[in-house]
């Protein structure tokens, strides 16, 4: 089977072509157009804008990238949320009106699926697993018993990980993208140089929360104005990080998983990868990470959460009726 995937749920248009052609799935390609440079200048996505750019960018891509005719191609996967409608809907009528002219099936995939799905191109992590599942929108522990059943067991209360990159990013002046250009500047701090706090551990839930430790590390700031702001970096890096590796270990110790899996943009950081492996080593429980290029937002992973929902054609949509859904919840109707 061939699966071409298409993303454009955010500020990247994307779109893959994975085929288990040769017995294991494999990407045959991945292409991602950021929009970087574009919403760079504005500190963040302006969705009209990002819709805009998506509209330009998706049809010369699939002309240069896919055969015309969509020959080889056996079925469509394409994020229909969540993210952001306008950028979101680019993308579902593109895959919608190639599904239609072509006559290929078509499967709706939730963006957060996607993200654990990266980490399923190359390898094959056992179920149970246990996904931290770490975005700009979302900080979740989902504990997966098979494919495409999700059972969220802890999620963020007010600011998602990514997100309080972002803002702390800002708040040192880095612009955007944040997550990156901190983990960046982190490298060159002391992760023990400031105490920033972390939320939630004294809870024996799998909740968190990291909206005061964006505002500790504000007023840190404020009051010593002449801080070396890589060490701000750094030891904020060191709180979330530490949070999110404790309470997975913490729900692991209770879910017994075979398996973690760390997955969603903030599974780019280098730190937090090699601590949650670390863990997962001394705990005997094998962590699974995406590469570099599915970490971020990407249509491979979008193709591969597709793959394995093509596997059952009841999950196959109409591409006449499908609508893009900004707040699709994970395991929800698509
Ligand atoms: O998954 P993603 O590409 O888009 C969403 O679905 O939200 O995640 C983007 C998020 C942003 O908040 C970004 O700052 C964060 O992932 N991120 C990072 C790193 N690379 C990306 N956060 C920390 N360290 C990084 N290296
Ligand atoms: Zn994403």
């Amino acid at each position: 089977m061939r699966i071409l995937g298409i993303e454009s749920s955010c500020d990247e248009t994307a779109l893959a072509l994975l085929s288990d052609d040769t017995g294991a799935l494999v990407v045959e390609k991945s292409i991602v157009l950021s929009q970087i440079a574009t919403h760079e200048k504005y500190g963040g996505v302006v969705p009209e804008v990002a819709a805009r750019e998506h509209l330009q960018a998706i049809f010369p891509m699939l002309k240069k990238e896919i055969p015309h005719d969509g020959a080889g191609i056996d079925v469509i996967a394409v994020t229909s949320g969540p993210g952001l409608v306008a950028a979101l809907r680019v993308g579902v009528e593109t895959a919608k009106t190639l599904a239609w002219a072509w006559k290929k099936p078509l499967v709706a995939v939730n963006h957060m699926e996607g993200h654990v799905y990266a980490a399923f191109v190359g390898a094959e992590p056992r179920f149970p697993t246990l996904c931290l599942l770490v975005s700009g929108g979302h900080t979740e522990l989902i504990v997966m018993r098979g494919h495409g059943q999700f059972e969220r067991i802890g999620e963020t209360l007010d600011d998602a990980a990514g997100e309080a990159f972002d803002k702390v990013a800002n708040m040192l002046g880095l612009g955007y993208p944040g997550g990156p250009k901190l983990s960046k500047l982190a490298e060159q701090g002391h992760p023990t140089a400031f105490a920033f706090p972390r939320a939630l551990l004294d809870r024996d839930d799998y909740n968190f929360s990291f909206a005061g430790l964006k505002t500790a590390v504000l007023y840190t700031l404020r009051k010593n104005p002449e801080a070396n702001l890589a060490n701000i970096a750094a030891s904020f890096q060191e709180a979330v990080v530490d949070v999110l590796v404790q309470k997975t270990m913490r729900a692991a110790a209770s879910v017994r998983p075979a398996s973690i899996i760390l997955a969603g943009g903030v599974s780019a950081n280098v730190v937090l990868r090699e601590r949650l492996k670390q863990a997962g080593e001394a705990a005997g429980i094998p962590v699974f990470v995406p590469a570099f290029a599915y970490s971020m937002d990407n249509a491979a992973m979008i193709a591969s959460a597709g793959y394995f929902r093509a596997q059952d054609p009841a999950n196959f949509v109409d591409p006449l009726t499908l609508a893009a859904d900004p707040n699709l919840e994970l395991g929800g109707r698509m």
